[in-house]
């Protein structure tokens, strides 16, 4: 990394850095503020880790610090929905903790993310002892949302507890890692059912595990033992299958659905189909499926290669722009990432085997550069969709708008500022994550983030980063999100559409073609 590190309280800094940390009071003048509503000129001003006004021409004393927002975009600080830091998976720790992992948010204009607690043998109180643990080092806010691994009472009660008394929100189910995080089709209704009464979200990690581990078989039996077997051993039909059982079960119960990681055109697709129907469905891209392309998979190099192995995987060409085309449309919700890095020694445990590949790709400090560059600097949404997209529509999914996602009086004072005109390299010399590889190195785009203030402090300003270790705080997301409103009332009509009209084989014109 280039930039220091400056580690106010643990005494590291360099000489002359870091001395005070900067004024709780600031003054961010004559920049186009834009919420998701509304974008004009106007002057923001903070205090205390709120902002307090947002209007033109404020007035302030001198111990304010005036930053100049002029042609620049004044924005709520990202929000990523989907991270794995400290995450042990696949025999191994991802690289990025919740420190590291978080330096690189800020530096990249991400202010918060929701991180996966993973149980520990089944068990959520434990998970979550063991992410407060993981957390302590925080220097930005950030969210849990927790895993669902295994079904009894106690999970069931545990579940209670996590959004009655610990402000967790939304439940994951992996419907893929068979032999470990895997639940079959009885855990899932189970969790539905639970996730409904709880005013819980269930987000569901989409491809047929059963499935896939045939297809791993195959590939070994053929001998294709590269990380180009992942790719072929999991293909977009077992996406597809997956995001369609999932949402229909989930329609079945009534319950919103929010499917993590969209990376094909054929999940998209089931997403659209069921939102056009009504049902309240949520698919997330992230930024890997909607940038990249599977030619990297099959680099003659094991390191390059193996850097791209995510699961699902990064499909061939033409899925991302449908996943873009998507996102703009609105058929597709907000932007992700699935942060979960693993060094070039990590990746290598999968050499002659890529079951053995530790699965997960970079972007926590990517994410709003790239989703800039290639949606909005393409002309393919508008800034107020930006911000959207990259932060009040997670706010509102997990219930913490407008604390979060929008600059208003009122909300925390987490913004950037992000130079549309900038354009800059991405390498792995430079980011912050601890992983020496990056899998946007050396594309080159606009739209740079250059001030991260987060909780009212400015943290990242002249590329270089001030971040506090322990000085993030834990964001409780309350049950019954806008997505559960009138849900109640929905479930009576619902009852009547289980005995709707019998749809006869020769009312379908596409059955008929022959006369
Ligand atoms: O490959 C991935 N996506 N790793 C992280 C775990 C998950 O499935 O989200
Ligand atoms: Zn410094
Ligand atoms: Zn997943
Ligand atoms: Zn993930």
């Amino acid at each position: 990394s280039n930039e220091q590190f400056c580690y106010a309280e643990t005494g590291s800094s360099p000489p002359g850095c870091c001395i005070s940390l900067s004024s709780s009071k600031i003054l961010i003048k004559g920049g186009t503020v834009v919420n998701a509503h509304h974008q004009e000129v106007a002057d923001v001003y903070v205090d205390n880790g709120l902002i307090v006004e947002v209007k033109p021409n404020i007035k302030v004393s001198d111990d304010v610090t005036v930053i100049d927002a002029t042609g620049k975009f004044v924005m709520p600080g990202g929000i990523d929905p989907h991270t794995h830091l400290a995450m042990e998976f696949m025999g191994t720790e991802t690289i990025d903790d919740f420190f590291s992992g978080q330096a690189a948010a800020l530096a990249g204009g991400t202010t918060m993310h929701i991180d996966f607690v993973i149980p520990v043998n089944g068990s959520l109180s434990l998970g979550y002892e063991a992410y407060v643990e993981k957390a302590k080092k925080a220097c930005m806010d950030y969210g849990f949302h927790m895993a669902i691994t295994k079904w009894d009472e106690k999970v069931a009660s545990e579940m209670d507890i996590m959004v009655k008394e610990k402000g967790v929100n939304s439940f994951k189910f992996f419907l893929a890692y068979k032999g470990s995080l895997m639940i079959n089709d009885e855990l899932l209704l189970e969790g539905l059912k639970k996730c409904k009464s709880l005013g819980a979200l269930a987000m569901v990690h989409a491809e047929n595990g059963d499935a896939v581990f045939e297809g791993q078989k195959r590939m070994i039996e053929l001998g294709i033992t590269g990380p180009e077997g992942h790719a072929l051993s999991r293909p977009p039909v077992l996406e597809a299958e997956a995001t369609a059982r999932a949402i229909r079960l989930a329609g079945f119960v009534n319950t919103p659905l929010y499917v993590v990681h969209v990376m094909s055109i054929d999940a998209m697709e089931e997403v659209a189909r069921a939102r056009k129907s009504g049902q309240r469905v949520v698919g997330e891209p992230v930024v890997s499926g909607l940038v990249l392309d599977d030619s990297g998979l099959w680099d003659p190099d094991f390191n390059v290669a193996a850097k791209y192995v995510m699961s699902p995987p990064i499909r061939a060409t033409g899925h991302g722009k449908g996943l873009q085309a998507a996102l703009s449309m609105g058929t597709l919700q907000l932007v992700g990432t699935d942060h979960c890095t693993f060094n070039s020694t990590q990746k290598a445990f999968g050499m002659h085997d890529f079951r053995k590949i530790p699965n997960g790709v970079n972007g926590i400090e990517e994410r709003m550069h790239l989703v800039w560059d290639t949606m909005v600097a393409s002309g393919q949404i508008s800034v107020t969709d930006y911000v959207r997209l990259t932060s009040t529509e997670c706010a509102r999914i997990f219930n913490i708008y407008p604390k979060k996602g929008a600059i208003l009086p009122g909300s925390d004072a987490d913004i950037i500022i992000l130079n549309p005109n900038s354009s800059f390299e991405i390498t792995s010399r430079s980011h912050h994550s601890r992983s020496d590889t990056n899998v946007y190195e050396g594309r080159i785009g606009k739209g740079k983030v250059e001030v991260t203030i987060a909780g009212g402090r400015i943290v990242w300003e002249n590329n270089e980063l001030k971040v506090e270790l322990g000085s993030g705080k834990f964001i409780k997301t309350p049950p019954f999100s806008y997505l559960f409103e009138g849900l109640d009332k929905s479930d009576a009509s619902y009852i009547s559409s289980l005995r709707a009209p019998v749809k006869r084989f020769n009312d379908n014109p596409s059955y008929n073609s022959q006369q």
